[in-house]
Formats: structure tokens, sequence, C-alpha cells
């Protein structure tokens, strides 16, 4: 009896229409998820498969309303007996952050893979198929479950926490830096796996949540003053995540105005804007003196989901810091 995989659809270029493709131009989250279906042949033999629209956007329009309704609908679905596995479709400009949120707020039993497109749904050579037809046979793969949430991009297989968009350019745009990836899936076959961890419940629980709490992102730059730092929080961030230069650094002008942030309750974690880095804690930056959080090799993007998870359940740094040594 072949397993059953729920879509949900969100979106992306994988969803996404070339008025003309002859040239570049096109709108993301234009088809819904049964019309990307229609366009994979061989679908219905990998897996029974049913589907729901969640929204059809642009990921750079992807927010915490829409991750916290996403949260739920996993969450019941898994809760759930009607389904084996769920597959999401999502614009690849921020899927690895939406895959991190929910590698953190659902439980690792019931395989969610995400995939998306680098290539609009009408172009020549579009890719969203093939990563379609993948996906779906990696969610249908009986050594899934017990994975969580998976990304699943040109044959692919990464773990949310260390999937990187490194280029903008072709088919292979994700990289999994640090952890390496947990399979390799061919032409709706799944060649490799790692082997499977342990079963763990969710790390964070979003359960009767309508918001989660603002967290804004600051790039370091040569010259830096502290304008932007002022603002977000006048504007009620209650994190602020810098992606520092080099390990994690930025000019003494912004130390100053955010170890003021940190004295006054503002979470404030140090990431870099390096794509390989590594931030430690009292490295070149004082963490203990000025009261901030050293993100490790977590990006910018992903610091700013575990950290607003991280403020549902604490304002103390030192926990927090703990929460980044963890997930
Ligand atoms: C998007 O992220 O929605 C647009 C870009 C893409 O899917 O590749």
């Amino acid at each position: 009896m072949s397993r059953r995989v729920h879509l949900l659809g969100t979106g992306g270029t994988i969803a996404g229409a070339q008025p003309d493709p002859r040239h570049a131009g096109y709108s993301a989250g234009v088809f819904p998820i049964e019309r990307l279906l229609s366009a994979v042949p061989g679908l219905a033999e990998l897996a029974r498969l049913s589907w729901e629209q969640i929204v059809n956007i642009g990921s750079q329009d992807m927010d915490d309303s829409i991750w916290l309704a996403l949260a739920t609908r996993v969450n019941e679905h898994a809760d759930g007996a009607a389904i084996d596995a769920l597959l999401i479709t999502h614009g690849t400009d921020t899927l690895e952050e939406t895959a991190y949120f929910l590698s953190l707020v659902t439980a690792n039993a019931t395989p969610v893979v995400i995939v998306g497109a680098m290539r609009p749904a009408t172009a020549i050579s579009a890719d969203g198929p093939g990563n379609l037809y993948n996906g779906v046979a990696v969610a249908a793969d009986p050594r899934a479950p017990g994975r969580g949430t998976l990304l699943c991009m040109d044959g692919e297989i990464h773990r949310p926490r260390y999937a990187v968009k490194t280029s903008t350019m072709g088919a292979n745009a994700f990289s999994s830096l640090l952890g390496g990836l947990v399979g390799v899936v061919q032409t709706g076959r799944v060649a490799w796996f790692e082997p499977a961890p342990a079963i763990r419940a969710a790390t964070f629980s979003v359960a009767g949540l309508d918001r989660l709490p603002r967290v804004d992102v600051l790039i370091a730059h040569a010259g830096m003053n502290a304008d932007l730092i002022d603002a977000a929080v006048a504007a009620g961030a209650r994190g602020l995540v810098i992606a520092g230069v080099g390990s994690g650094n930025m000019s003494a002008r912004a130390i100053a105005r955010l170890a003021d942030a940190a004295a006054s309750g503002v979470a404030v974690v140090r990431s870099s804007r390096v794509p390989r880095s590594m931030v430690l804690r009292n490295g070149e930056v004082d963490d203990d003196r000025y009261g901030f959080v050293a993100a490790r090799d977590l990006n910018p993007g992903k610091s700013r989901v575990l950290l607003q998870l991280a403020l549902t359940t604490t304002n103390d740094t030192q926990l927090i810091q703990e929460v980044f040594e963890r997930c």
C-alpha cells in the first residue's frame, strides 16, 4: 500500500509564471498546488496524494503569522492518522528560515519535506517538477519517519539547521555548510539516507500563539553607526541579531549602543555576515561584559528564527545562549 503524502502549497518560483519564457521577468506564487502536481507524470505511483493551499506568495513575503499557521497545520496533520508524511512547496528565498522554524516547532516522527525551484513553472527546463517528484519520493520513503523537516533541492536532502541558499544562479542553489547532507535522491528514489536520529518531541511549542516576538536583523559594515540600532529598539524590537563583520564583530559605536540595549532588556545576538563562520562566545567581543549572545555557526536569518522562539520562553541571555548551543 503506497504511503499518503499531503502537500501544502505556499507559492514561490516553483509556482511562478513568466509572461515570456525568452525573458527573465516572472512572478512567484501564481499557479495553485494542483496545477504543479499536474505537471509531474508518475507522481501517483510514488504516493497517494492530497493537498491544500496555505498561501500563494513569493517567499520574501513569508512572515510570522504564516509560519504559525503552517506550524498549526503541520502539527494537526502529524497528530492525526490520515497521512504519513507532508510536503511543502515554498519559494527558495526564505525557504531555509521556514524549514528551520518548522524543525524547531514540530516533532520529528512525521517527515516534512520542503521543496522549491529556481526556475518558474513556465520556464524552459523548469526544475520544479523534478524537485516535486524527488520531494514526494523522499516524503514517502519508509526511511523518512524520524527525520522531521528536510529540505530537498536538486537531488540533495539537507537538514534545515545547516542548509543555506548559496547561489541565485542555478538549480543547485543550496549547500549544507558545516552539517553535510542527510541523503541523496535521484529520479524518484532515495539513493542514500544517513541513519535516522531518535524520535523526539518539538523543541518549542507555538500552540496558541498568534504572533512571535519582534526580532530585527542589522548588518554590520565599515563605518557602522548606531542609528538603525536606535530605530529598531524604538520600534519595539525585543531582540536584535547583528550580522557582524568577520566573527560577529561591529564598530565600537555599535557595540556601545547594543550594550545599552542589552542592559535595557533587548536580547542581542552576534551572528556573522560571512557564509562560513563561527561566532564564539567571548571571542573578539566580550559577550560576558556586554550581555550579548554568540550565535556560533547559525546565520543571521536563522538566528532570528531561533531568538524569536527562545524569547517565547525566556528573556535571560544566559538561557538564550544555552538555546544557541543546543539548537
Ligand atoms: C521566492 O522565494 O518566492 C522567489 C524565489 C524562488 O522561489 O526561487
